[in-house]
């Protein structure tokens, strides 16, 4: 029998299966299996069970609500209607305790049954999720007709990898209704995700409901209105419209039993002692100076935070005394993330609780805070799980730690034998852009491609494997600043949200990126049933400039290798009759390359449009005093003569290059004694991300006396130009940079050099 079986592995998707019913007369295909997250084996064999209203479900006891959910859904996704006697035609739910993970089941479908094993109800649901995509697409949204429908005959044995496996939505910066929750969470289930990390408190709102405290519904709720654009424009407009809402504890309880039906555990996050000032608005006097202060209205890090006196530490407790009998689940995320020490270093109270606790300063008293709130969450029986600065002046006894700023927490907490949960903002963080391409909405910052998420190993290599058995797992953040609407969210959380949910569920020997996408293929379907708007840049077209024998060449490439690119040189928008792309193109002049990615003659990707400037210094060498910094130096030092501009929008692109600090000196060597009469460039000026444009530039022709230096006046300007006229011949020219410096008071980055971001030197 088994040249029958069909081993899973990477050969699956290239194998066509055509399948007869067993109904001679009729043909139905059962749908080819493309589960995610990939299963932990899976064997494919070679039949179908035919699930009809002659089909039977039956369940342990146990398991029984599970067994309701796959009955609903097959029910509400067809005009079939199962029954419920046993023997032969079932589909049954059984208990088997030899399983060691209790995440684990097992999933067989023979032409006579479907049988799904589990130890608990969370397997036998991961169980009936597996089941469901080997389920028409149709079935998501009861749009199958028929009467009957073929599975394939399978194998699968699957557990998790990680049993932490979680999404985060703040519903701080902008709120979402209790419909929009339960579909984020009904997504996240599909993935075999378990956790939601429901950020609930922030500056700009607090969004649960206290019934002690009901200015925080009153007042802390609602801001008067909301900056406009991003962050970085200057200077700040507001849209002058009050915003605002909350959860009912009514509502809390309905999306905690919703999520329980879906096995995912509600985590809630009351954040203390920063990102707090809505609570002060609503109670100035639980902040250090008690004066009035608004609901923030735009984004960032606040001063006022919790001060440390009792009346404190009162309001906080009895706050999670609601919000801990509203949440079943064993934690209570707590924040400790992005408190400024400015206001406790001058407040009388806070002062005398150092003295009065003997505490060395400021992060102690934070560790002070944390350690008091987790005694006290302790003392109901919860756990309390941080961001990473809780580390700083010493970790809560119990803690778990939450590691965004990077690895680094996460790998001293686990050294300390501290659980941890990886979100690091590098693979985590799905509030960073996902495309370079220019018309991509306005998010926060950061580059995160789809690719990079699923390449996620969430054990940091600094760990022992006694020491990564501290990792629970990991989480994908999504932060709403710029993401006004669901729709937003959706865009934004998928499909990384997809990839992440094979980083912590498959095993990393199953995982394949070109597989995966693959199968993610199909899943987007499923998601487009589901009305889910998810960004799709699959094929998106990319482009690669080369110099090869000083000629500029242009290498397009799309991510998948069944797709067509096809271009034009015209400036017209590609189109099924236009060239197709086979080798890299040679460019010999200005020209503006566009490019998409065809599925035979359909368009399956936005256009990508790439102009090149053929100006004197392409293809000439560049060399420089210091490297870019690793993580901004994507397209090499030859992005800086390359014919390329880098986004206007994405600085963090392969055409920016990045430099830390230092003054940067290039020499560009033009291979001959050459005319000049112009050399443009410009520097990214993003003051809050620490860069800043140089305030002086110095160009000189070695071999010959012109010495320009170039003042360039400070600006708030996103980005400044440079531009000498000149007319010298010279077959070299030298460019310093001069940066700015130190990052003066009040700044983002305060007291840290700057840094210099440098687009492409053209000479004409
Ligand atoms: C965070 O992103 N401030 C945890
Ligand atoms: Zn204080």
């Amino acid at each position: 029998m088994s040249n029958l079986k069909l081993a899973f592995r990477f050969s699956l998707l290239t194998t066509v299966f055509l399948l007869f019913s067993s109904c001679a007369d009729e043909q139905i295909t059962a749908v080819k299996p493309a589960i995610i997250p990939v299963p932990t084996s899976q064997e494919i064999h070679k039949g179908t069970f035919m699930i009809s209203n002659t089909t039977n479900i039956n369940s342990d006891a146990e398991f029984l609500t599970v067994a309701n959910f796959l009955k609903a859904f097959i029910e509400n996704g067809s005009p079939i209607e199962l029954q419920q006697s046993k023997g032969e035609n079932t589909i049954s739910f059984v208990k088997d305790n030899s399983l060691t993970n209790d995440e684990a089941y097992t999933l067989e479908v023979t032409s006579s049954a479907i049988t799904i094993k589990a130890k608990t109800a969370k397997g036998a649901f991961y169980g009936v999720q597996s089941l469901r995509q080997l389920l028409p697409i149709s079935f998501e949204n009861g749009s199958y007709l028929e009467n009957k429908v073929p599975v394939q005959n399978i194998s699968i044995k699957d557990s998790p990898r990680f049993r932490y496996r979680g999404m985060h939505l703040d519903v701080g910066r902008h709120f979402f209704s209790v419909d929009f929750i339960k579909k984020y969470i009904d997504l996240l289930s599909m993935l075999k995700m378990n956790t939601f990390h429901w950020h609930l408190t922030e500056d700009q709102g607090w969004r649960i409901e206290i019934k002690k405290y009901p200015k925080l519904n009153e007042v802390a709720a609602y801001r008067k209105e909301t900056l406009i654009g991003h962050y970085s424009d200057q200077p700040h407009q507001f849209d002058g419209k009050r915003y605002g809402g909350y959860y009912t504890q009514e509502q809390v309880k309905d999306i905690v039993a919703y999520a329980t039906e879906r096995q995912v555990t509600v985590i809630p996050e009351i954040e203390m002692p920063g990102h707090s000032q809505a609570a002060l608005s609503a109670y100035p006097h639980l902040g250090c100076t008690g004066k009035p202060i608004e609901v923030a209205t735009k984004w960032g890090v606040f001063e006022d935070i919790y001060c440390t006196k009792e009346t404190t530490f009162k309001f906080l407790e009895d706050v999670l005394d609601e919000v801990m009998a509203l949440f079943p689940g064993k934690y209570i995320h707590i924040g400790g993330d992005e408190a400024p020490k400015t206001r406790w270093k001058t407040c009388k109270n806070c002062q005398q609780v150092i003295k009065r606790e003997g505490l060395k300063d400021e992060h102690e008293l934070q560790s002070y805070f944390i350690s008091r709130m987790e005694k006290y969450i302790n003392s109901k029986g919860k756990q309390i799980i941080g961001w990473d600065e809780i580390l700083e002046g010493g970790l809560a006894p119990n803690a778990t730690v939450m590691s965004w700023r990077g690895t680094q927490g996460a790998v001293t907490a686990a050294k300390q034998h501290h659980d941890v949960i990886l979100t690091p903002g590098s693979h985590c963080y799905f509030d960073h852009y996902q495309s370079t391409k220019e018309d991509e909405p306005v998010a926060i910052g950061g580059f995160l491609p789809l690719q990079k998420v699923y390449s996620f190993n969430p054990i940091p290599k600094e760990l022992t494997q006694e020491e990564a058995k501290y990792v629970l797992g990991a989480q994908g953040n999504v932060w709403t600043e710029y993401m006004k609407t669901s729709e937003h969210v959706e865009y934004m959380a998928f499909p990384r949200m997809v990839a992440l949910s094979e980083v912590v569920w498959s095993s990393p020997n199953n995982k394949n990126f070109e597989n995966f996408r693959e199968r993610l293929e199909i899943y987007q379907k499923r998601l487009d049933v589901r009305k889910v708007n998810y960004a799709n840049h699959l094929y998106e077209v990319s482009g690669k400039s080369e110099i090869k024998d000083g000629s500029s060449y242009l290498t397009l490439t799309t991510s998948s290798k069944k797709k067509k690119i096809r271009y034009t040189t015209d400036g017209s928008i590609p189109n099924s009759n236009s060239t197709v792309y086979s080798s890299p193109i040679k460019v010999d002049k200005n020209t503006i390359i566009k490019a998409a990615s065809f599925d035979n003659d359909l368009k399956v990707s936005s256009v990508f449009e790439q102009k090149i400037r053929l100006h004197k210094a392409v293809g000439k060498n560049i060399t420089l005093n210091v490297e870019p910094h690793p993580k901004y130096n994507a397209g090499g030092t030859i992005a800086l003569i390359n014919g390329i501009n880098g986004s206007n929008k994405r600085f963090g692109d392969k055409e920016w290059l990045g430099f830390s600090g230092k003054d940067v000196e290039m020499t560009i060597d033009l291979g001959k004694a050459t005319e000049i009469n112009t050399i443009t460039t410009r520097f990214h000026n993003g003051k809050g991300q620490w860069i800043y444009a140089p305030s002086q530039v110095i160009i000189s022709f070695p071999g010959n006396d012109e010495f320009l230096p170039i003042e360039l006046e400070s600006s708030d300007e996103l980005m400044v130009d440079l531009k000498l006229s000149t007319k010298v011949t010279s077959q070299f020219v030298k460019i310093k940079v001069v940066n700015y410096g130190v990052i003066p008071d009040g700044k983002q980055g305060a007291g840290h050099k700057a840094w210099t971001f440098i687009d492409e030197i053209i000479i004409e």
